[in-house]
């Protein structure tokens, strides 16, 4: 039956037709929201590139995890800025950094309304601005196991939920998971930056986490944008090591990437929606070139549609905001 039997326009009539029949929702629950916090400044900075975000102040980054909170966003994602970086990256295991203490503040202050995820890297922390540890003018891989298992350890113990590890080391997941289960968190998961790759849409977050690698770049460690089914045996092997979600980042550039990963896997499944796919919408939007609500919401509307469960996005608070008006 086709043509002028079948009119499709039929069901895009009117508003309420269009909702019968729609096949993806969007809801607050589906957002990670990711904030910067950053040690030993008195006020919150805006970041150039990613307008209406902050590098925030501990005591302004509970307050915008309450008001996330609020708008019914589940969880958030923790990268810390510290006041002091070396070359092994020592200051990301320390108890009192800057992770470690919102951790535990963010803990007592919204106890369970937040799944508490930091950003397991050591790229923020290193004096050089790799992901790892840096011997010979290349990132040691199983060196660096070490530290992130002590970070992992680190967070734990100051109340994370989760923790998500991010360097595209082999082994990280499995080490963490080791790591963890050791020190008797088997409580603990791991979302798994599973399929990261050494994409130059992270180029605004770099400036906002300041930890942009100071020689080189990051293709020895972060997937090449040409392979998919690499990253498919990437997140194989992040399941087999036990990861409990796992990503697929950036977003919109490798949706066939995460289309995939979810049909394969089965798994709970995240995509991050990365700052300068963020910035280059709110760039656009600022010059009255598209409608920035609308592009939102079908762009995220879009990562749900391709088979993510979970939306990592800057536009976590909005986006909840406006679905909870209605
Ligand atoms: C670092 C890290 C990066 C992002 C999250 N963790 C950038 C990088 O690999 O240099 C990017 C997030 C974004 O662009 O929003 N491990
Ligand atoms: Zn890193």
């Amino acid at each position: 039956m086709g043509f002028p039997d079948r009119r499709f326009r039929r069901l895009r009539r009117t508003e309420r037709l269009r909702e019968m029949v729609r096949e993806t929702a969007l809801a607050p629950a589906d957002f990670i929201a990711p904030l910067f916090v950053k040690e030993g400044q008195s006020r919150p900075a805006p970041i150039a590139a990613m307008p209406g975000q902050l590098q925030h102040t501990m005591t302004s980054v509970v307050e915008e995890c309450g008001a996330l909170a609020e708008a019914g966003v589940p969880a958030v994602m923790l990268f810390g800025i510290p006041a002091r970086k070396d070359e092994a990256g020592t200051p990301a295991w320390d108890a009192e950094g800057i992770v470690q203490q919102t951790l535990r503040r963010l803990r007592g202050e919204l106890a369970d309304r937040l799944v508490l995820i930091p950003d397991l890297c050591l790229c923020e922390y290193t004096s050089h601005g790799h992901c790892g540890v840096v011997r010979d003018g290349a990132v040691d891989n199983d060196a660096t196991l070490e530290a992130y298992a002590r970070i992992a350890l680190s967070y734990a113990d100051a109340g994370a939920d989760l923790v998500a590890p991010s360097g595209m080391m082999d082994g990280q997941v499995g080490t963490v998971r080791r790591a963890l289960d050791a020190a008797g968190r088997a409580d603990v998961g791991v979302l798994a930056y599973a399929a990261k790759y050494a994409s130059a849409f992270f180029e605004p977050f770099r400036h906002a986490a300041e930890s942009a690698p100071r020689f080189g770049d990051r293709r020895a460690y972060q997937l090449d944008p040409a392979n998919a089914a690499e990253a498919l045996r990437e997140v194989q092997s992040d399941i087999e090591e036990g990861a409990d979600i796992v990503m697929v980042k950036p977003a919109l550039p490798y949706l066939d990437v995460l289309s995939r990963v979810k049909a394969t896997f089965g798994m709970p499944t995240a995509a991050y929606h990365v700052s300068g796919e963020y910035a280059m919408l709110k760039a656009a939007a600022a010059n009255g070139w598209l409608d920035e609500t609308q592009a939102m919401f079908e762009v995220l509307t879009a990562i749900r549609r391709a088979g993510a469960d979970l939306i990592l996005t800057y536009f976590a608070r909005p986006a909840a905001e406006r679905l909870r008006r209605g």
